[in-house]
């Protein structure tokens, strides 16, 4: 698998991992993946931009050389540090030591923990541009797309936008072109799946980087996994999918989602007492059985709402598993400063409920209370408590 010509001055040089499945642990590739890395030359000079994977550093290196000898390349911009795109880096460096390598201060420091070995590193500033032949290369910086160390590139003469994963697909293609490519299809599935998987956590950061890009001249988005985009249609439109899919929503009342198990039905007759306080409040309210309901839906009713009751008994001194498995479906990045409440009925020990709270707050969210138990069936006097709970509960999300 071969380098590939993009224009006059700019090359495809990374790598093809048809074989991948499973990307980061979580997430099924089941078409691939590409690692991304060009060549951009000007005036005799030549500028690498991103990385690859160690496993694939034969195709690599070897792209690279179709385009130029390792040791003529004086610069290398490494955007991002995750190991797909920096792990190889070392076997680069042991042909050229004296390539001048540029990121942001997090990626320099990451690339040392990944090298262990001495290189030359500029960190750079956001704005900050560097001079290739007669261009310019300039720097955005661009956290938490979706590491912190994250930056885009941008050459302004060419209409160049360099973003690594940003914009990019799990999908192994040859050629790299999108307009070039014959599965458009999955290609589409797969840009949806990889931003739900690697950018949907950070949607206030997408946000805050389509802006930045928003009023540059872009004749190619090269990204780093799948097909860079080549045409004014497919840029526009992955602009405007990363728009709408990180949108955030407009509400004007606040919004309280509960989820709940029970097994004999006490902690579902505290659940329901507190739904019949909670709806007596102009704010919007979801309210799940976890075990009867679909996790997309549970999921996206607690990632858009301001306040999450969790209700389990206790089973076997702690939660009971269905919650802390949608639990985890969550991340501190979206749960962070949302308020959480929780409650159960219990047998004897009555675990749950500040277990619940417990991983609350390893989501980073913020608890207003020690939860509300009952032990065993709930009395009228107890529902009434769990009324007061929740009022309270609503009133803690102003
Ligand atoms: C298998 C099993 C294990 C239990 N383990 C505990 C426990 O460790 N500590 C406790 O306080 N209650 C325990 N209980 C009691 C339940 O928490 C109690 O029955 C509660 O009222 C159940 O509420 P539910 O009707 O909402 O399921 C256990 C119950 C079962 C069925
Ligand atoms: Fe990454
Ligand atoms: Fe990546």
């Amino acid at each position: 698998m071969a380098s590939e010509k993009i224009s006059s001055n700019l090359f495809w040089v990374g790598s093809h991992d048809p074989h991948l499945r499973r990307f980061d642990i979580v997430m099924e590739t089941k078409y691939g993946s590409t690692y991304n890395s060009y060549i951009f030359e000007s005036n005799g000079e030549y500028a690498l931009i991103d990385g690859s994977k160690l496993g694939f550093e034969e195709e690599w290196l070897g792209n690279i050389k179709e385009v130029v000898a390792i040791e003529k390349i004086s610069t290398m911009v490494v955007q991002h540090t995750e190991p797909d795109h920096s792990s190889a880096i070392a076997e680069l460096l042991k042909i050229n030591p004296n390539i001048q390598i540029y990121g942001s201060p997090l990626a320099m420091a990451n690339l040392r923990e990944i090298v262990n070995h001495p290189f030359n590193a500029h960190v750079i500033k956001d704005g900050e541009k560097i001079t290739i032949g007669d261009d310019t290369l300039e720097f955005i910086v661009a956290p938490n797309l979706h590491w912190p160390d994250t930056i885009f590139t941008y050459i302004e003469k060419q209409k160049y936008l360099f973003t690594c994963d940003f914009f990019g697909a799990h999908i192994c293609v040859e050629p790299m072109a999108l307009s070039a490519i014959a599965q458009k299809k999955e290609y589409a599935e797969s840009f949806k799946v990889y931003f739900d998987a690697i950018m949907s956590p950070f949607k206030p950061f997408v946000r805050v980087g389509l802006a930045k890009i928003r009023n540059l001249k872009i004749d190619y988005i090269l990204n780093s996994h799948g097909p860079y985009l080549d045409s004014p249609e497919a840029i526009r439109n992955a602009q405007n999918l990363y728009q709408k899919w990180a949108e955030q929503p407009v509400r004007l009342r606040k919004k309280v989602t509960m989820v709940y198990c029970s097994n004999y039905g006490y902690t579902k007759l505290i659940a329901e007492a507190m739904a019949e306080a909670i709806k007596e409040y102009d704010v919007e309210f979801k309210m799940y059985d976890i075990v009867e309901s679909a996790t997309s839906d549970m999921v996206a009713d607690i990632e858009d709402a301001d306040g999450i009751l969790f209700g389990s008994p206790t089973i076997v001194a702690d939660v009971i598993r269905p919650v802390y498995d949608l639990m985890n479906e969550l991340n501190p990045f979206v749960m962070m400063n949302k308020i959480a409440g929780a409650f159960g009925s219990y047998g004897w020990s009555g675990e749950a409920v500040g277990n619940l709270l417990t991983r609350a707050k390893q989501l980073k969210m913020k608890t207003i209370d020690d939860g509300f138990k009952v032990r065993l069936n709930p009395t009228a006097d107890d529902l009434v408590k769990a009324k007061a709970y929740a009022a309270n509960f609503v009133n803690g999300l102003y």
